[in-house]
Formats: C-alpha cells, structure tokens, sequence
C-alpha cells in the first residue's frame, strides 16, 4: 500500500496586520474581550490587489521549494476555500496558471469552509492511496477579509486571510495513517454566507452569519467526538500523538479538545493568537508554522481536525 507522505509544506500572510487595538477603534469592541473570549491578537489581512489565488500560490511555491519538486512533477491541484477568486474556474486552476504549471494535471476547489483542509486531505490521500495521483499539492487559501461586515463586532474581529500548502507524495514510508470526514447539513442555519449569483444580481447578503453560541457548543462536541473516531479506528491512543494541529478559530475550543484527549498544552500548535481565524487556512498555516519553528520533528505523529459551516468536519492522523 502506498502512503501519502508530506514531503514539504510552506505558508503565506498578508502584509498587514491589524491587532485587536486596531479594530477597537472601529466597532465596539475591546483588546480584553477578543483576547478571552477567543484567544486572537492579531490577523492578517490581504490588499485590494491580493486574491486567495495570489496567497494560494504564495504558499504553494514554498510548500514545493520545500519538497524539493517542480511544479510540472505535480499531478492533481486541490485547493480547499471558500472564498474563491471566482464564482469559476477553481481557484485550484488559477494556481495552476500562476505556477507556471503546463503538465495539463487535474486541478479542483473543495468547498468545506473552515474543514476545508481535513476534506481536501482525505481527498489526496484518497487519491494517492488508489494509485491515481503520485504528487499532489494540497493547499487551504482564504480572503475572509472580503466576506466580512465590518460593522459586525460579532464577526469581524474573529477572521483573518492566510494560505497553508502541502505537498504530498506516495510513499512506502507512513504517512497519513487515517483520516475521518462528517457532515450535518441540518445545522446550515447557524454559519452561512447567503449570497448568489442570480438574475444578472446578487442576492442574500453577502457577509458571513454566525450563531456563535451555537457553533461553539457544536464544535466542542463534535471536533472531539472525530479525535476519538480516528484514533480507535487506526488503533492510536491520545498518548502516542506528539502535536495536536487544531483548526484555530478559538482557543477555548482548542483547550477544550486537548484537555478531552488529555494533551497538556505544550502538545498543542497554537497560532489563532496570530493569524486569528482564516478558514480553510487555519490548519496547513499551524502545521507549517509549527514545522519552521523546529516543533514539529519528522517522525511524530500529528493530530489535525477541523469543523465549519454545513456543519462539515473532520480529522486526520499524518506521521510526519
Ligand atoms: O471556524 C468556524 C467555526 N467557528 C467557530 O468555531 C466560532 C465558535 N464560536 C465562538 O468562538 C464564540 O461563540 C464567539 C467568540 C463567536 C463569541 O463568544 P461567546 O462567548 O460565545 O459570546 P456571545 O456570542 O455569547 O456574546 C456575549 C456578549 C454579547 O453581549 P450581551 O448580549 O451579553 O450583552 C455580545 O453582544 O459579547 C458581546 N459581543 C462582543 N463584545 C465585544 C459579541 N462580540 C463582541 C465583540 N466585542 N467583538
């Protein structure tokens, strides 16, 4: 059986960054009340000229300079986002373009929003495992910046724009050793942006809706229900996993999965302080930024999990 192994991985940020200070002198809010209720300080966001597509291929040409594989070795593109460039093409195919890439490789989005990246991955693992692809590039890209109100104290100060890459490659060697997808299109209500194209007009409201309350209690439950799943189905136990990558949209969440899997927080990547929340992002930017920074060794186990809007979520177990 060939395993998906990560062969490199790389991230981008936008220039500016705006810290919590910042926005208080927009809307009604305060340093105190984000930095407690959700553990953010500052986020990055993109310029006018910069698309998700431009982040994307930021990341990605870290991701392959890291692996050490030319863009043209790459055989299948997936992009996880939710803020494309465009209603279409993919996002993925416009990666492609300004990667100089001409192979003719699959490319396609995945749209899972802040699960984006457990969906994209288990699809390239997916992908790799059947024999159909042998390098793929994995990325989560977002401009939230742009789906946000901000006048909306309730939304705006949680999100941020960033981009994560992996390049993955078949292996002998372990790589991902399971991984574990779930949707519940039941709850589409409480994380929504509305908005359609129709008619020549858009309709709906462009902008993110959140019930937070309630995608907080979701969350808790169920991002450690899918830890446990993967897990017992691979036959780990919580104290065999090295670092938990958590999707980064609050640190409450975060503690609260660690604390359920008996994790002390020196095993936890924790950047939502940084890069606030940026969607499909979130996790390939705290697994690269955890592997930089020298954390994340080859050869420890990494537990990554995600939920967002649908509710979509899900978890994957890699060997770096
Ligand atoms: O990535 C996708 C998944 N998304 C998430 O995981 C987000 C999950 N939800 C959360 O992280 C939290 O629910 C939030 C951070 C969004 C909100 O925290 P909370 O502790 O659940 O606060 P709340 O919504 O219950 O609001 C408490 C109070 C309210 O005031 P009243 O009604 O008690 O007077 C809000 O109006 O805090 C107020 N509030 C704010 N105050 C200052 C809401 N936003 C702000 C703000 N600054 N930015």
């Amino acid at each position: 059986m060939q395993y998906a192994k990560i062969l490199g991985t790389g991230s981008y940020l936008p220039a500016k960054r705006v810290s919590n200070d910042d926005l208080a002198q927009k809307v009604d809010t305060s340093d105190e009340w984000i930095t407690t209720r959700t553990g953010i300080k500052f986020r990055h966001i993109a310029d006018e000229q910069e698309k998700t597509s431009d982040l994307a291929a930021a990341a990605a040409r870290l991701a392959l300079e890291d692996a050490g594989v030319a863009p043209d070795e790459i055989d299948l593109i997936v992009v996880a986002t939710a803020t494309p460039d465009m209603q279409f093409p993919s996002t993925a195919t416009i990666v492609q373009q300004k990667l100089g890439m001409t192979n003719g490789s699959p490319a396609f989005d995945v749209q899972a929003v802040c699960a984006g990246f457990m969906y994209a991955l288990n699809t390239a693992h997916a992908y790799i495992k059947s024999g159909m692809s042998k390098k793929i590039l994995v990325i989560g890209a977002e401009t939230f910046s742009r789906i946000l109100d901000w006048n909306d104290r309730t939304t705006c100060v949680l999100f941020g724009d960033g981009a994560g890459a992996v390049v993955l490659g078949a292996s002998d060697e372990p790589g991902i050793i399971h991984s574990k997808l779930h949707a519940d299109g039941n709850y589409l209500d409480l994380l929504n942006v509305p908005a359609q194209i129709a008619d020549g007009k858009i309709c709906g409201s462009p902008f993110v809706k959140m019930d937070g309350p309630g995608v907080f209690k979701f969350a808790v439950k169920m991002l450690s229900k899918v830890a446990d799943e993967v897990l017992t189905e691979s036959g780990y136990s919580a104290e065999q996993i090295d670092w938990l990558i958590p999707h980064q949209a609050n640190k409450r969440i975060i503690d609260s999965t660690a604390k359920h899997l008996g994790l002390p927080q020196e095993k936890v990547i924790l950047t939502v302080q940084d890069h606030g929340n940026t969607s499909a992002a979130s996790i390939p930017l705290a697994l690269d930024t955890g592997i930089k920074s020298g954390k994340i060794r080859r050869g420890q186990n990494l537990l990554l999990e995600g939920i967002g809007g649908g509710f979509a979520w899900g978890a994957v177990l890699i060997k770096y």
